[in-house]
């Protein structure tokens, strides 16, 4: 007797899209094939018409715990999460007190265990005097080590050259950067700041934040890696002159990758006098030959992830002038439809969509058993409705902080239902009371 059987659904994974059965056992997919209809089930359910993909696998999200949670807390976020097809989440460390130690690591699984409704792993924070804690880490307690080699929000930034060489050398797992040039930015900011004053207009974003002042720092953070040999991965992409830094092509054997995220493949300058503060992020929305570049490298392989960046701040907080006015927006539950969008309009295939969002976060973070539809893997699983829109309502977001920049749009896709571990986290537009989210474990 299985747990539950899901039928006729068309299974997008590893590169095919096929209609078959899957039948799920406790936590995993026990078994997939083309007629399971006989077997003996608690719960079956008849997927004819319906999408059914790997849950997506979030590479970088915030989700304010501990200490910012008027922004969002683990339980909101993830129940967002859950709600747009995201099974897997791995969250950034800059909290209040800062993720640079074992311990505060530890403390945020603790946090996360029974009140996460997806998969959750953090990363480990690099500071400017955090090199032994990096060292010493242990690979199955961090899903990677942040470094921003940029400042954005939470002071971390990381400019010591002697210590990112040393991080560079010694990191025993991936590494992971957020590139922007400090110095530069803060000249074009003083340079803004003389020309309109306090109130920047948000049009300038993208000029201040500038696409050179990404391209110098992911420069210096790629050449690290090849001089010292990293597994490194470079995140959110933003702009056309940083893609000719990575190769194109499969992911596999990269010893370093790339992320876009689903911002910056949707929105561009052209958003910002409708939209301001509610898409001011860092790295900033640039261009539309920017943001056109980006989906071309998705499909070229110059981007191996696509991911959310999950930023949220309050309504309140980004009703602010320019420089006042935090960076960062809320996404997780708005990711994977905007995918299926670029999907509609002929700029993704399904099969690369899954690529991106979850095969190639499991491989690069060494995910075990996980980011696939495979027999003996955990059914993390995501079934969407390509035929039915979803409206973005103001009563229909489950973010803390409330809003979201794509409200008002109706995409052209529904998330019907999200399994993690083989429980329904999310269905009938209700996220489940009960908690199914695990920490996750790595092949390393
Ligand atoms: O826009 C951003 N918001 N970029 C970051 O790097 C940090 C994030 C946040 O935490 O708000």
């Amino acid at each position: 007797m299985y747990d539950r059987l899901i039928l006729n659904a068309t299974l997008v994974n590893e590169g095919q899209v096929q209609q078959a059965d899957v039948a799920i056992q406790g936590e995993r997919i026990a078994k997939i094939g083309a007629d399971l209809s006989a077997l003996a089930a608690k719960e079956v359910s008849d997927a004819q018409g319906l999408h059914l993909l790997p849950g997506m696998i979030d590479d970088q999200v915030h989700f304010r715990e501990p200490g910012l949670t008027h922004k969002g807390d683990i339980a909101t976020e993830s129940a967002a999460a859950v709600a747009g097809g995201i099974t897997t989440y791995m969250e950034m460390p800059n909290v209040d007190p800062l993720t640079i130690n074992a311990q505060a690591l530890e403390d945020k699984y603790t946090r996360a265990t029974g009140r996460s409704r997806a998969n959750f792993a953090f990363y480990l924070g690099a500071s400017n005097d955090n090199l032994e804690e990096i060292k010493n880490l242990d690979p199955q307690a961090a899903c990677g080590i942040k470094v921003f080699m940029g400042a954005s929000t939470g002071n971390m930034l990381v400019d010591r050259p002697e210590i990112l060489e040393g991080i560079f050398a010694h990191a025993p797992i991936l590494v992971v950067t957020h590139c922007e040039d400090t110095p530069m930015i803060h000249a074009n900011e003083e340079a803004a700041r003389a020309r309109f004053g306090e109130d920047v207009p948000f049009t300038e974003h993208p000029s201040i934040r500038s696409a050179e002042a990404c391209y110098k720092s992911s420069s210096y953070a790629v050449a690290l890696a090849q001089k010292h040999g990293t597994q490194l991965h470079v995140l959110h992409i933003t702009s056309a002159q940083e893609l000719a830094l990575f190769q194109p092509g499969p992911m596999q054997g990269k010893q370093i990758t790339a992320e876009a995220c689903v911002h910056h493949l949707w929105f561009s300058e052209e958003d910002y006098p409708r939209l301001g503060a509610q898409i001011k992020c860092n790295p900033a929305v640039k261009r539309l030959a920017d943001r056109d570049a980006i989906l071309a490298a998705v499909n070229e392989g110059r981007i191996d992830v696509i991911a959310t960046d999950h930023a949220p701040h309050t309504w309140e907080e980004k009703q602010g002038t320019y420089f006042k006015a935090p960076a960062g927006l809320p996404l997780v539950q708005h990711a994977l439809p905007s995918l299926l969008d670029h999907y509609h309009a002929g700029r993704f295939s399904l099969e690369t969509i899954v690529q991106k969002v979850c095969h190639n976060p499991a491989e690069r973070y060494q995910v075990k058993d996980r980011g696939y539809l495979r027999e003996g893997y955990f059914a993390d699983l995501v079934l969407v409705d390509l035929n039915a829109t979803s409206e973005v309502t103001p009563e229909s977001l489950l973010y803390k902080c409330g809003w979201s920049p794509f409200t008002g749009h109706t995409f052209q896709s529904r998330i019907e239902a999200t399994f993690v571990n083989g429980q329904p986290a999310y269905q009938q537009g209700q996220v489940a009371e009960a908690v199914y989210g695990q920490r996750l474990t790595f092949n390393r």
